[in-house]
């Protein structure tokens, strides 16, 4: 069983994520070992509560969860309620209420998990402000990192050239691929946008996620992309797991953190300009319909 640690900032791509891998749990094929979450979608706080509400709909009431840093490392907080609602689930509505996190209570469970499982998987699927700050505090790190985000020579989703979770916190970003040990697995939105659910989708999807994902189908619709949802954070898992073909090369990343017009935008040295080693192992391609099936093939156990 793959000992996973997801760190995410449920919203409602990372929910989808989250069933999926609770369903992998509940089968054997993985052991989701905790969720800690980072502001991005939403607040820490609310993003742990939409992560026990996804868990507890998966009946995972053993999978422990708890919220992370509650700011990027240097800049002020920007949440898009815009894009997952005013909490961060869409027009779902959960009663689950967690009291404050215990000061350091997210790098105890990220310390547990290091410990337990030598073969552990980190899975990033929203700003890195929990990575990098666990960087800077720990020596020891997983051995596997797997990390949805960037824009490697394509059109940013938030500023012309930069994506959303390395622009909340792009000194995170740019810590994390200066400090990893291994290469980071980067599944960046060039890979992550053609991952797509649509409306006919729905009825092979457990109901709870029904009102996330009506929700983000109207605000990809008010974006031009059609009225579906880009589902990131599932391919990122897929990716992570291994449950999906996947093509990937290795590059050198860094990421701007001083210009404010090009704030977190991801930059891959293809050709060794800079004579630095690889940091990062970019996925360039991914078999979008074979994720597709592997996510209905997985979560009819919800049904
Ligand atoms: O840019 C897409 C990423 O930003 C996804 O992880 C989504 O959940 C948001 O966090
Ligand atoms: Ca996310």
């Amino acid at each position: 069983m793959r000992p996973i640690l997801l760190d995410c900032d449920t919203g409602i791509d990372d929910a989808v994520a989250l069933t999926y891998l609770a369903c992998l749990h509940r089968q054997g094929t993985i052991n989701l070992a905790a969720v800690t979450t980072t502001a991005g979608n939403t607040t820490a706080a609310q993003a742990a509560m939409n992560s026990r509400f996804v868990l507890d709909q998966c009946s995972l009431v053993d999978v422990p969860v708890a919220a992370g840093c509650t700011e990027p490392l240097q800049v002020p907080l920007v949440t898009t309620p815009e894009t997952h609602g005013p909490l961060g689930v869409g027009y779902a509505e959960h009663s689950v209420d967690l009291p404050p996190a215990q000061p350091g209570e997210w790098m105890r469970l990220w310390d547990e998990a290091i410990h337990e499982h030598e073969d552990l998987h980190l899975i990033v699927t929203g700003p890195a402000t929990n990575l990098a700050t666990y960087m800077q505090q720990r020596d020891q790190l997983p051995t596997h990192i797997t990390l949805m985000g960037g824009a490697y020579l394509y059109p940013g989703n938030t500023t012309p050239t930069a994506e959303w979770n390395s622009w909340v916190d792009p000194h995170a970003a740019q810590v994390a691929f200066k400090h990893t040990p291994t290469p980071i697995t980067v599944c960046s939105l060039e890979v992550t946008e053609q991952m797509v659910i649509t409306p006919d989708d729905l009825p092979l999807l457990p109901e709870f996620l029904h009102p996330m994902l009506r929700f983000y189908f109207e605000f990809h619709q008010a974006q031009g992309e059609g009225y579906q949802a880009q589902i990131h954070d599932l391919l990122t898992c897929m990716v992570a797991l291994g449950t999906v073909p996947y093509q990937a090369i290795p590059v050198t990343v860094d990421v701007e953190t001083t210009s404010q017009l090009l704030r977190g935008t991801t930059v891959a040295d293809f050709k060794n300009h800079w004579g630095r080693p690889h940091n990062a192992r970019l996925v360039r391609d991914a078999d979008v319909k074979a994720a597709k099936r592997e996510l209905v093939g997985v979560v009819k156990q919800l049904l």
